[in-house]
């Protein structure tokens, strides 16, 4: 029985948003995410590699665990799970995304970033969600307004989270984790600086 999506927000304070472009660097970098301690990883289904790069990260790194995200539709929501993902990350939410994750019985952590779109998730029994995109959508005031009518909601702020702000966001009440590309940037997964990657993971596990 795989982890529940509250029990995998638990597991790290930080989810790498990870961008992979060659297959070849898919399971270094994901060796070094988590030989920094980051176990929680989002593979982004925006490169033609990132279904491949979940079965090798599956495959080549057991203390992982292999999220999808940028999921907007079924059809890669299905890929992404016959693939072997273990939860779904979205932008925004659509009834036909929840209602196949939840069919399937797939973990899901779906993108709003209003009380409308939390309200209608909460409907369908989801207290977990990503907050998307979080710094432009009200950051950190927005989180502690929505706290006060919906304190049941854990969220995920992800998009212009970064070392700066990611400890701000961690101690909110309404907050298990926080989603970020800086620990795997293009600049760093091109170079193959494993070493420098795996130093922003620790410098991110630790901000639990
Ligand atoms: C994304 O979708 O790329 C994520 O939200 C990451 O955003 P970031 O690059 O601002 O961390």
């Amino acid at each position: 029985m795989s982890a529940s999506i509250e029990e995998i927000m638990k597991t790290s304070p930080v989810v790498p948003v990870m961008v992979i472009e060659n297959i070849d660097d898919a399971v270094p970098l994901a060796k070094a995410l988590v030989d920094g301690g980051l176990r929680v990883l989002e593979i982004t289904l925006r490169t033609a590699p990132a279904l491949e790069a979940i079965k090798q990260i599956k495959e080549s790194v057991p203390d992982a665990i292999v999220g999808a995200g940028t999921i907007i539709n079924t059809e890669t929501l299905q890929a992404s799970i016959e693939a072997g993902a273990e939860f779904i990350v979205t932008p925004g939410s659509t009834a036909a995304i929840i209602d196949a994750a939840q069919a399937a019985g797939v973990p899901i952590l779906p993108g709003v970033n209003t009380p409308s779109e939390a309200m209608v998730l909460l409907e369908k029994g989801i207290t977990e969600m990503k907050f998307f995109p979080a710094e432009a959508a009200g950051g950190i005031p927005m989180l502690k307004s929505i706290a006060g009518p919906l304190p049941q909601i854990q969220f995920c702020p992800t998009g212009g989270v970064s070392p700066t702000n990611a400890k701000d966001y961690l101690s909110l009440k309404n907050v298990a984790c926080v989603g970020g590309s800086w620990m795997a940037p293009a600049e760093l997964v091109n170079a193959g600086d494993w070493v420098e990657i795996t130093r922003r993971a620790r410098e991110a596990s630790a901000l639990a």
